[in-house]
């Protein structure tokens, strides 16, 4: 018999398609929303993009948006307690996050503490400390197609001076509305597109072999892997084609879809690991561990073959290898991690609550070995 499964899901609208971005400011109109705020990719605030978005929300709340850049790198506490402050400030009653996952999670935390003052700890855990929803329409806009925050109720933000990240999962930090418009990718350095995108993948593998995965979530994993499979080197080698863009943001949504139910496994906790320790880059720690992680789940699932299958063929893990060597990913780990420092990796990945996930069993050893393995670029 199948096991009870659960599906969470709480964005309220989805909209895909170039310009759909400027349902922003219709929404605002529709609600009568007066005190607009803008909460901004750094590398993204002083765009066109940006400047136009903007327009649409001063012609249609009254009054020109607060424009809050979050501080460039990860998302941490202190940039967080910088959104909040400005935000505060603004007392928005409409809220507009254009950026990638760090500008999205932070804006998600930051916007929450409005409504819920005091230290972050009060509302953080995986399980979702209560809280009080903040009145304010919350909008987000994804500039890259990657971590699907969008849509998910969760957001990671590390701790400034340790090797820790706070988890913040509650629905009603996910925005209610969530817009994928493709040509605000355009302008995205190929390396984002490349990372940012097999984190992408990574979810929607990992969602779709999960011990958690059910009949909702496992539509949504292939759906995203489908699009990914197809989009994603065609936005990294051609960066204004626009129908891979969109095919790209609609596969991290749909794979973040699935993961906010179906949780993600073994290659994400190598990744938090080398995250929160090395600071290698999200999407790029994926990349690193992602084929190995596929080789030792393959004897484990079925769902691999299809993994393969649907990435051109052969096992998963010859799939992931492909891929990533497609996306200019194939590197070592080495570039970011002295050989002496992987044991402490190990174990840091061991802590993730994560690995109930993965479709197979581990112990610190079979880490160590894929960390080793890790090393070589080309696997
Ligand atoms: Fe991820």
């Amino acid at each position: 018999m199948a096991m009870p499964w659960l599906f969470l899901h709480s964005a309220r609208e989805v909209a895909a398609g170039s310009g759909c971005a400027s349902r922003a400011a219709e929404h605002a109109r529709k609600r009568g929303c007066q005190r607009p705020a803008m909460v901004l990719d750094p590398w993204f605030a002083g765009s066109e993009a940006a400047k136009s978005i903007a327009a649409e929300l001063r012609e249609a709340c009254g009054n020109t948006p607060a424009m809050i850049a979050v501080p460039a790198g990860e998302p941490d506490l202190d940039a967080v307690e910088s959104v909040r402050a400005a935000l505060a400030k603004a007392d928005p009653d409409l809220i507009v996050v254009v950026g990638g996952g760090s500008a999205m999670d932070t804006a998600k935390v930051a916007r929450m503490l409005l409504s819920n003052p005091g230290p972050a700890e009060k509302i953080s855990g995986p399980a979702g400390a209560p809280m009080v929803p903040h009145p304010s329409l919350f909008v987000a806009i994804p500039t890259t197609a990657g971590t699907g925050s969008e849509v998910s109720e969760s957001a990671v933000v590390s701790v400034p001076g340790t090797n820790y990240k706070m988890i913040f999962r509650n629905q009603d930090m996910t925005p209610h509305v969530a817009l994928l418009d493709p040509v605000l990718g355009v302008t995205a350095p190929a390396g984002v597109t490349a990372a940012s995108g097999l984190d992408a993948v990574t979810h929607a593998v990992e969602a779709f072999w999960s011990k958690f995965a059910n009949p909702v979530t496992d539509m949504l994993s292939r759906e995203a892997m489908r699009l990914l499979a197809s989009g994603l080197p065609r936005a990294y080698s051609k960066p204004d084609d626009l129908q891979a863009r969109e095919d790209c943001l609609i596969g991290s949504m749909l794979a973040a879809m699935a993961f906010n139910s179906a949780n993600l496994g073994l290659a994400h906790a190598i990744a938090g690991s080398l995250g929160a320790l090395h600071h290698v880059p999200h999407g790029v720690a994926n990349a690193l561990a992602l084929p190995h992680v596929s080789a030792f789940n393959e004897t484990a699932t079925d769902k691999a073959k299809e993994v393969g299958a649907m990435f051109g063929g052969g096992t998963a893990s010859s799939a992931m290898f492909r891929l990533r060597a497609q996306l200019g990913l194939d590197r070592s780990l080495d570039e970011w991690v002295k050989p002496d420092a992987l044991d402490a990796v190990a174990a840091g990945a061991m802590r993730s609550g994560q690995l109930r996930c993965n479709p197979r069993a581990v112990v610190v050893e079979d880490v160590r070995d894929m960390l080793e393995r890790m090393r070589a670029p080309h696997g």
